[in-house]
């Protein structure tokens, strides 16, 4: 019998401390990542920015922006290790859980149209592509269009 045990994986505030952690995950998952600066903005801003922690090590995280009636999901990563463990799904559930508290009546997300892996996690939670936006991110070849999605909530 394996009575290992293993440590709970928390949600938590991310702090300035946090993200040079973050930045390393950042870099591993994105071909386009953001900065450190960008994070620290986001934090600096009073966005909703949180983090999926077991003890010291930071496994994933997400960012939303609030407005009086809309939540903006900015990113949303998980650790290379850490992806296919429901730890996307259970972010993304806190995330939506937060609008719903500020009284958002929806929230949106952009996400490549090639980030298949992303756009079916987003569908299984019910967001539906209500536009697209030609030419939003930068891509190895010229640019690629982003899927806008809205979950009414
Ligand atoms: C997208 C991402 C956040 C999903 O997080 P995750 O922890 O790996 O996903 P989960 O284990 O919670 O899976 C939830 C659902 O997402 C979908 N999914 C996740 N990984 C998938 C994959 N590789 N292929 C197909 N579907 C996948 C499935 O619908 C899955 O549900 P299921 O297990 O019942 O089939 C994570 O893969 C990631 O960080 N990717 C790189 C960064 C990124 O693309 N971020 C989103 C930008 S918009």
């Amino acid at each position: 019998m394996n009575t290992a045990i293993e440590p709970i994986v928390v949600i938590r505030p991310m702090q300035s401390a946090d993200v040079e952690h973050i930045i390393l995950i950042e870099r591993e998952i994105f071909l386009f990542p953001w900065s450190p600066r960008n994070f620290a903005d986001s934090i600096d801003s009073g966005y909703y920015c949180q983090v999926l922690a077991q003890e010291e090590a930071i496994l994933g995280y997400g960012i939303v922006m609030m407005s009086p009636e809309e939540a903006h999901v900015l990113t949303l990563g998980i650790s290379m290790a850490w992806q296919k463990k429901g730890l996307g799904k259970k972010m993304l559930l806190h995330l939506i859980a937060h609008a719903r508290e500020q009284h958002a009546k929806s929230i949106f997300l952009d996400v490549r149209e090639s980030n298949h892996s992303a756009a079916r996690l987003y569908m299984q939670m019910g967001f539906k592509q209500i536009a697209t936006r030609k030419g939003y991110y930068p891509a190895m070849c010229g640019r690629e269009d982003a899927r806008v999605m809205q979950l009414m909530l």
